[in-house]
């Protein structure tokens, strides 16, 4: 196997990185974990009842500054259930961007409904607002009370802002597009838990919004996700939902089909202490970004995220673009060449319009993700970075220039 193919194999979230290699994103165990974990087993309470599951919700509930928090499986079937309470409808479309990670264009699917992939803008290569206002008023028209895609003749209903790589999207724009056209809006925050929006944590405030806890996210669980929302009746129906629809607790009694997705307390009992560590998490990644920015900025081709002056990012994957023209070689050279150097990076997803699995689905004016596709190189960003490490990424990617 050549060093890029054993590297890659440690980019399954949360596997642990071949000893030597510095890794993308690993989780940092370092609080109460193991004391909660085993309060669990000496408890027998390891299932998904229990007293951590409900103390993870209202924790996280109060640091987004949510009226309520309930507990999934994993992100994407927050997301999942999510976009049902929000009332997305089989055969209608939901506007997602084409820069992100499949799972949110999945979820919409799993409702029934499509996808619609919208370009990101270049600063912060989020959701464009412009580009989804665009759409709306270009593409789409009034039906009988309903918003109508004329290219597909499907119903718009709602908007899936996601808050890639820890930089929140400009969500009051959106909010005020969203408004404007009666659509509603989930949030794909599960890579932004503890950035800011102005004065806000993402998440908090809008229609609904969902987070995830994989193993490569900033807090983990092994694997977990939440959905939080203002909304008592969409609280109360996410709830219903994620926990098989019962009616009737004592006769077991199923009036709709409902989904095995609530969280366990075992891994809610991690999430417990992971949040008690969240705000250091948050401050070792900005920390890092910094230091990534001071070294990398005056290295010509290669290009450092920027962070919007209405943001605060959680910065939870340090990501540059390489200008191949500028820097010499381009981003998958540059991947190989830190492989060799036992670092693991990686580039983003291949963007939504150009995957397959998603071939069905409309596409608007796509011109700038494909851009950042091409240059786009993670580098390694654990909260638990050592420092000597973080130097070696950096002279790895500054000593072929000089
Ligand atoms: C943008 C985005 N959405 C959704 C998910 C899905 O989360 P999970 O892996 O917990 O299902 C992830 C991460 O995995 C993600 O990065």
């Amino acid at each position: 196997m050549s060093n890029i193919e054993v590297i890659s194999t440690s980019f399954e979230p949360g596997a642990a990185a071949k000893e030597g290699t510095i890794p993308l994103c690993v989780p940092q165990m370092s609080g109460n974990e193991w004391l909660y974990v085993k309060e669990c087993i000496d408890t027998n309470w390891v299932s998904s009842a229990g007293p951590f599951v409900s103390r993870f919700e209202q924790s996280l509930a109060s640091y987004v500054g949510a009226d309520h928090a309930i507990a999934t499986v994993n992100g994407t079937a927050a997301l999942h259930i999510a976009l049902i309470v929000a009332g997305v409808q089989p055969d209608e479309e939901v506007l997602l961007p084409a820069l992100t990670f499949i799972a949110p264009a999945n979820a919409v699917r799993y409702a029934g409904a499509w996808p619609v992939f919208i370009d990101v803008e270049p600063n912060y290569w989020q959701l464009d607002p412009e580009k989804v206002f665009d759409f709306l008023t270009e593409q789409c028209q009034y039906s009988n009370g309903k918003l109508i895609n004329k290219i597909t003749g499907r119903t718009v209903r709602a908007i899936l802002p996601v808050h890639i790589l820890g930089h929140p999207c400009d969500i009051d724009a959106l909010y005020e597009i969203a408004r404007k056209f009666d659509l509603v809006v989930v949030e794909d925050a599960t890579e932004s838990l503890g950035a800011k929006y102005k004065d806000r944590r993402v998440g908090s405030g809008g229609d609904i919004a969902c987070f995830s806890f994989n193993g490569n996210k900033i807090i983990t669980t092994g694997g977990g996700g939440m959905i939080v929302t203002n909304r008592d009746d969409w609280a109360e129906r996410a709830r219903y939902l994620t926990t098989q629809a019962k009616d009737d607790y004592i006769e077991y009694v199923h009036n709709e089909v409902g989904y095995n997705y609530r969280l366990t307390n075992i891994q809610a009992a991690l999430g417990c202490a992971q949040m008690e560590q969240l705000d250091d998490f948050v401050s070792a990644k900005r920390r890092i970004a910094a230091q990534y920015t001071d070294a990398l900025r005056n290295v010509a081709g290669i290009s450092c995220p920027q962070e919007a002056p209405w943001a605060s990012s959680s910065s939870w994957l340090y990501t540059v673009l390489v200008d191949a023209q500028v820097y010499g070689i381009d981003s998958r050279r540059l991947l190989k060449h830190l492989a060799h150097e036992n670092i693991q990076a990686r580039p983003l997803w291949q963007p939504m319009h150009r995957s397959k699995a998603h071939a069905g689905s409309h596409s608007y004016r796509i011109e700038v993700a494909d851009t950042i596709h091409g240059k786009a190189l993670s580098l390694p960003s654990s909260v638990g970075l050592k420092a000597r490490d973080q130097l070696h990424v950096i002279e790895a990617i500054s000593g072929l220039t000089s």
